[in-house]
């Protein structure tokens, strides 16, 4: 999916006094905890031994698959180290480091894989160096190569919910196009032509945006309307109140769908 996030996030990295990063945030998207727990539970029907997650960040819903799921191992992927040390940080304190590797590379052309689950949410630019949309299409195709046959892909993209008007999409990401994602009908034809079955379908609702979009920011907000005179509050101002701006222009067209794909034999 088109990354809403990373363009405006501070840079990774220790920072003793400056603003705080991500804290606010359970998943790195909009995913409730309602949600999360359906997706687990129908993800780990099956019995996945191998979970590969593509783009992991910190890796919270591979974290709870491998508990739902005690003879599994997983691996996630990402090249953020800080998302990466925050995952075995939370491996650690729930017991789980031995089953779950945070490895710091690129997915991209990956040789990892085939595992019985694939968890690509968000991150599928991970995949494919393609412009948008043709990056959906390959970051699919990646997605058939790295999962076993009869196993699962859960695959986290963004889909248009309805055209977004020139005047919406002026507001977006830099150079935002109305190309730049598909519709969801046209999302699952790419996911059924890429070898795969839809189980189940189903998009992130305004709750879990605003929630998302707000702790993706709260942080930053409160430690900056209490720093104003920070050396690094005047860019710090300008980062948030360009993605305040962004978003409001995206909130309700730029959509976010869950697909739970079956690996057709
Ligand atoms: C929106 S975040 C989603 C993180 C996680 N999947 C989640 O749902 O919480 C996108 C992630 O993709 C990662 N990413 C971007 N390019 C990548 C690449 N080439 N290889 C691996 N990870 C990448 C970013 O570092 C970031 O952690």
């Amino acid at each position: 999916m088109t990354d809403t996030t990373n363009e405006t996030e501070a840079a990774p990295g220790p920072r003793t006094d400056g603003p705080p990063r991500l804290t606010r945030l359970t998943f790195h998207g909009p995913l409730s905890e309602a949600r999360a727990h359906s997706l687990v539970q129908r993800l780990t029907r099956t019995n996945p031994a191998t979970v590969l997650d593509i783009g992991c960040g910190w890796g919270e819903l591979m974290l709870r698959v491998l508990a739902a799921a005690p003879e599994a191992k997983g691996t996630g992927i990402d090249v953020n180290a800080e998302d990466l040390a925050r995952g075995r940080h939370e491996a650690e304190a729930r017991g789980l480091a031995h089953r779950a590797a945070f490895v710091e590379e690129s997915a991209a052309g990956t040789s990892r894989g085939p595992a019985d689950l694939v968890l690509c949410v968000g991150s599928s630019q991970a995949l494919s160096a393609a412009e948008p949309p043709e990056h959906t299409t390959e970051a699919l195709r990646a997605l058939r190569r790295l999962v076993a046959d009869g196993g699962r892909v859960l695959l986290g993209e963004g889909f248009w919910e309805r055209t977004p008007t020139p005047a919406e999409l002026s507001g977006m990401w830099p150079g935002a196009a109305a190309t730049d994602h598909y519709d969801l009908a046209t999302l699952l034809d790419l996911a059924v032509a890429a070898g795969f079955r839809p189980e189940w379908t189903e998009t992130a609702n305004l709750d879990e945006w605003e929630e998302f979009e707000s702790a993706y920011q709260a942080d930053v907000e409160t430690w900056l309307a209490e720093h104003p005179d920070h050396p690094l509050a005047a860019e710090t101002r300008e980062r948030l109140d360009r993605h305040r701006a962004q978003w409001m222009s995206y909130r309700g067209v730029l959509g976010l769908a869950y697909l739970t794909l079956v690996a057709a034999r």
